[in-house]
């Protein structure tokens, strides 16, 4: 999917009532199916800005389009509509529900969605082979591993078949080589389904395998070159 988004102003306010403006007049566009790097220091807007492209913030000015269609104006249940169709999500700390099994955790956007059950099951079985994970359909997030954690999230992230992925530094919390595994998998996923991948991290040389990087600083992004 192909994102474009422009004079993108975004502010909140803090504890006293004093107005923070954190996204200024940003613009930005990604190629569909293309992977994009959003690197930058802690507290320049960085997760405000990929919750609102991914419709779970609202925008205070500018436009936003996803394949040409203009979301600006979405109602709350349109944009919820949308983003479980369209937008997969991936967190630092994976948010699955403890008390579910990886295949119902896996399973549960789909039955929001109220497909069928038996249907379901296969795609997210599916999902979790291609993580690397079938043996472990049964066990509870306690069960796993931070890696096999995050890898049952990426699974949950895409069991709607998302045309975008948005990830909150998703190796972030997690070692080196565990990381590099989960990233991988991101990149794998997204070459197979043409996915387009906006991920923000810290980590430079993550960033560096991607085929774009934006450096967030004074509200707005800043493509990087590769020189
Ligand atoms: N819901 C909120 N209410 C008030 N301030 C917020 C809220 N969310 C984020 N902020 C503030 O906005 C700024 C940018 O936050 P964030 O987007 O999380 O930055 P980053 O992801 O780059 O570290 C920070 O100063 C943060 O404290
Ligand atoms: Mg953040």
């Amino acid at each position: 999917m192909q994102i474009q988004v422009s004079n993108l102003n975004k502010s909140y306010f803090d504890g006293e009532g004093r107005k923070l403006h954190i996204l200024r007049g940003l613009n930005f566009e990604a190629k569909s199916g293309s992977t994009v790097a959003i690197v930058g220091a802690s507290g320049t807007g960085k997760s405000t800005f990929l919750h609102t492209i991914g419709t779970l913030e609202s925008i205070d000015e500018g436009q936003l389009c996803l394949d040409g269609r203009d979301l600006t104006n979405l109602t709350r249940d349109q944009a919820a509509q949308f983003r479980n169709e369209k937008i997969g999500f991936i967190f630092q700390f994976h948010q699955l529900l403890q008390d579910f099994t990886a295949l119902e955790n896996v399973m549960i956007p789909q039955l929001i969605q109220g497909e069928n059950a038996e249907v379901i099951q296969k795609n997210a079985l599916d999902l979790l082979e291609k993580v690397g994970l079938s043996e472990r359909a049964g066990h509870k997030p306690t069960q796993l591993s931070g890696g096999e954690q995050q890898r049952v999230a990426i699974a949950r992230a895409l069991v709607n078949r998302p045309r975008v992925v948005l990830a909150d530094e998703p190796t972030g919390n997690l070692d080196e080589e565990t990381g590099d595994q989960v990233m991988e998998i991101l990149l794998r996923l997204n070459l197979e389904n043409e996915t387009t991948l906006i991920m923000i991290t810290h980590n430079n040389s993550l960033a560096s395998v991607m085929q774009y990087q934006h450096r967030m600083e004074n509200g707005k992004l800043h493509l990087l070159t590769n020189d």
